[in-house]
């Protein structure tokens, strides 16, 4: 799986969000390191607080299927400059040990590690070096 087959995915899983209140859909495809991918999309609610990013979504799909070791996300929107994961996601994807993040719009895709998002997450209370 490439990043641009990666990143495919994710546009694909973006068709499935459901987003009826913010019209905002979010696609996620996660690499693990054992080559498989998962998928995630924004999942929103009436309860507006109840939402799941994609992120999360694909996350948590990958762990409920016993995989928990990953390489590469990418995040894809249609927005003007590429996506940048919320503050929650990134906390998650710091506990999962996500470190390479790819985010796209439909022009561009930039690379970030997980520690130019969420510097220092793992100092103190992951206690990962
Ligand atoms: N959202 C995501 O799914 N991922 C992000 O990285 C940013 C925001 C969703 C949450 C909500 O459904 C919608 O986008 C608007 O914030």
């Amino acid at each position: 799986m490439t990043d641009n087959d990666l990143i495919t995915t994710a546009w694909a899983t973006r068709e499935n969000a459901y987003a009826p209140y913010s019209n905002f859909k979010v696609g996620a495809a996660l690499l693990s390191t054992d080559g498989q991918t998962f998928t995630g999309c924004n999942v929103e609610n009436i309860s507006y607080g109840l939402t799941n990013c994609a992120e999360r979504v694909a996350i948590a799909n990958a762990i409920s299927s016993g995989i928990s070791s990953f390489c590469t996300i990418a995040i894809v929107a249609d927005t003007d400059t590429p996506i940048s994961p919320c503050g929650a996601c990134r906390q998650v994807l710091a506990e999962f040990n996500i470190t390479r993040i790819l985010t796209s719009n439909k022009s561009q895709t930039l690379i970030f590690t997980l520690n130019e998002l969420l510097p220092r997450a793992t100092t103190g209370i992951l206690n990962r070096p």
